[in-house]
């Protein structure tokens, strides 16, 4: 298994590429526009074929590299959906399975952050640990802002309770974007260590999230209209 994190600095969003070897098919979830020679030179040097350009939703802190990495690779892009975004031309249902050449991902449907978020979990088969991407539902010992784009706590607490914390245990979690300096968590952790949902009602996970009084993200403006486009016009 071909497994690459990266990480844009700028939005502190996580970026997979992931292939079942060198030389194979491969797929990316959350690509951003500005890493566009990275995700290229690597794609290059390990001589794969970029068939999948996924986002798990409309980001509003970055600019996607969907539309770019289409032109350059002729890869289709893939989004759930609910998506507004006309440009991307694969949609997925909740329980689609993705198979790119043995790399296999399970749509899952959850809203919260957005009302179109999706996330995807990757049944490592015994052959590799099996994960899952989480977009921004669910980040590790947090979770995303659910004020603007569709976003609703009571939908995030559903998703996150009742769809990801119903995953095994062991089961990896990848999300979009990380503040704090951590890479990866598990299922079995943030069910218990999660400090918004370990041993909190809906209600109480509401609470928090709407006294979090966040400032709108300082690229929103010009991101979500340019993510609806798949990145390539404001
Ligand atoms: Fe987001």
């Amino acid at each position: 298994m071909l497994f690459r994190q990266l990480f844009d600095r700028q939005s502190s969003t996580y970026t997979y590429l992931i292939a079942s070897g060198k030389g194979r098919e491969a797929l990316i979830i959350d690509p951003v526009k500005e890493q566009m020679p990275v995700y290229l030179g690597l794609i290059e040097q390990l001589d794969l074929k970029l068939v999948r350009a996924i986002d798990t939703h409309t980001h509003a802190d970055h600019i996607t590299a969907l539309g770019d990495l289409r032109d350059a690779t002729g890869c289709v892009t893939l989004m759930g959906e609910f998506t507004r975004a006309e440009c991307v031309s694969q949609h997925v249902r909740e329980g689609e399975i993705v198979d790119v050449d043995g790399v296999r991902l399970k749509a899952l449907y959850t809203p919260g952050h957005t009302n179109e978020s999706f996330s995807f979990v990757r049944d490592g088969r015994g052959e590799c640990e099996d994960a899952v991407f989480t977009g921004d539902v669910l980040l590790i010992r947090g979770s995303g802002r659910t004020d603007f784009q569709g976003g609703d706590p009571y939908a995030s607490y559903d998703s996150i309770v009742n769809k990801l914390f119903a995953l095994g245990e062991e089961t990896r979690v990848y999300p979009a974007h990380d503040y704090k300096g951590f890479t990866v968590s598990t299922i079995w952790e943030e069910r218990r260590f999660n400090p918004r949902l370990a041993g909190k009602s809906a209600e109480q996970y509401a609470e928090i999230m709407r006294s979090l009084n966040l400032p709108d993200p300082k690229m929103m403006d010009v991101a979500v209209p340019a993510n609806l486009a798949c990145g390539q016009r404001a």
